[in-house]
């Protein structure tokens, strides 16, 4: 497991194993988990367990990768908030001029408490804007909105009409193009709620330019998340350029194409291939199919940026055997990472310290503290025998982790550490029980 782990190419730097300099003997070396330069257990000792550990080098790394992936279109990428939305995150990327994709008038307040300047930067998706969110937008210069129905439509143009702008629109159209993920994630089929349907869209941006207010520029498309086979982009994509020339035809000046976000990573060791690869086969099908048309490209991507830049450590607090079946009760739960709950997600599970030998390996179930029969990490996982007090990292849980945790079981949320060679920034205090009573006095 450690040698498989040092080699693994979509993980520069991030967490690595490195030979603890204490042992002597050879048959008592040590191989501990970092996050960059940083051995982990270091950091658990200043700010305890659950902790989320993110590698800043990996996750600029990753947003450079994916740039160069699209250097033969112009395109801005806009890092989707929702995967992980920590205003320190924010402001790394921001610094790097990527731009951002927000679904709220909450995360468009991030980004501008991130970085004022990146707000010409932002595309605003979600099927239900409210009026006060698409006013805060356009008073902020967003550069897009992504508008899902004709009611919305109307309730931007009243609101940039008040504000005597005009809003720059892209229909976001439901290409009925089918992705092979998780169901809650997949989004591209016309029994989704999102989207306009594409047999729809050309009366829709007829309808849309009669508006004063509203300057129709753009296309844009989501089919889903964690999608590993570029396929599918390629035929959405297909679709959309199809549309662009109809448009254009009918003398709609469409300047953008938002091709969204979904480009999967690869939670399991053997499916990893590389990152660059990824990007690059990602890239192509996304990009052939509007080869011609001489468009901006916007790019979405929220979890091959964040994903595998974060692990989640947790301390094994208990083991305890039901009729012969294994558990590690850990001190992280549901609560702090919920994708195994709920999409029963495979998430990589590996012991901090790892021993030289090549123990044998037993087979547990890894389950957190909340009373739920839902609340674990893994399932008949095997691992190398973990004592009680020992720490566990669970990998790639660096998008849709820290963003989708809760106060159930009225638990705390985990501090957030950013790492950075061998600098550590705490960007997230671990909460407090009166953090959470407070709004309850
Ligand atoms: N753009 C739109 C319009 C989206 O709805 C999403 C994700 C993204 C971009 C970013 O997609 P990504 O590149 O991260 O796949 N909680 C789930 C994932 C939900 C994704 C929702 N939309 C999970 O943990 O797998």
């Amino acid at each position: 497991m450690i040698r498989r782990i040092q080699s693994l190419p979509g993980r520069p730097p991030g967490f690595l194993y490195r030979e603890s300099k204490q042992g002597i003997f050879r048959h008592k070396r040590k191989f501990v988990l970092h996050c960059d330069e940083i051995a982990l257990p270091k950091l658990v000792a200043k700010y305890g367990t659950p902790l989320y550990v993110y590698s800043a080098p990996m996750i600029c790394e990753r947003y450079a990768t994916f740039d160069r992936a699209f250097r033969e279109s112009p395109h801005t990428i806009c890092y989707s908030v929702k995967a992980n939305s920590n205003l320190s995150i924010l402001r790394l990327l921001a610094r790097r001029g990527c731009g951002f994709d927000v679904v709220s008038g909450g995360e468009l307040e991030r980004v501008l408490m991130a970085d004022r300047k990146a707000a010409h930067k932002v595309v605003f998706s979600g099927v239900g804007k409210t009026r006060e969110e698409m006013t805060a937008a356009l008073k902020a210069g967003t550069m897009l909105f992504n508008v899902e129905s004709e009611s919305e439509l109307w309730a931007l143009a009243e609101c940039a009409a008040r504000l005597r702008t005009r809003a720059p629109v892209a229909l976001r159209v439901n290409p009925d193009v089918a992705a092979q993920t998780h169901p809650y994630i997949s989004t591209g089929l016309h029994k989704h709620k999102f989207g306009v349907p594409i047999r729809y869209a050309r009366a829709l941006y007829a309808k849309a330019s009669g508006a004063k207010s509203l300057r129709v520029v753009g296309v844009s498309v989501h089919i889903g998340s964690q999608i590993t086979d570029v396929a599918p982009f390629g035929e959405a994509l297909a679709r959309v350029a199809e549309l662009v020339r109809v448009l254009r035809d009918d003398g709609h000046r469409i300047e953008y194409i938002d091709a969204g976000g979904g480009l999967g990573i690869a939670y399991k060791e053997p499916e990893r291939s590389g990152f660059a690869k990824d990007a690059a086969s990602y890239a192509r099908a996304v990009s052939e199919p509007l080869r011609a048309l001489g468009v901006h490209l916007l790019l979405e991507p929220g979890r091959s940026i964040v994903g595998p830049a974060g692990a989640l450590i947790t301390t094994v607090m208990y083991r305890k055997a039901n009729d012969g079946k294994r558990f590690l009760v850990v001190d992280a739960a549901m609560n702090d990472l919920i994708r195994p709950a709920l999409y029963s997600a495979y998430h990589e599970i590996v012991p901090v310290t790892y021993p030289d030998s090549d123990a044998k390996v037993e087979v547990v179930d890894v389950v957190g503290p909340v009373c739920e029969s839902g609340d674990f990490f893994a399932r008949d996982r095997e691992l190398p025998p973990i004592e009680e007090e020992s720490l566990l990292a669970i990998l790639d849980a660096g998008a849709y982790g820290m963003a989708l945790a809760s106060n159930y079981n009225t638990r705390t949320r985990p501090a957030e550490v950013l790492v950075s060679g061998k600098s550590v920034k705490v960007i997230r205090k671990r909460e407090r029980l009166a953090d959470l009573m407070r709004a309850e006095m």
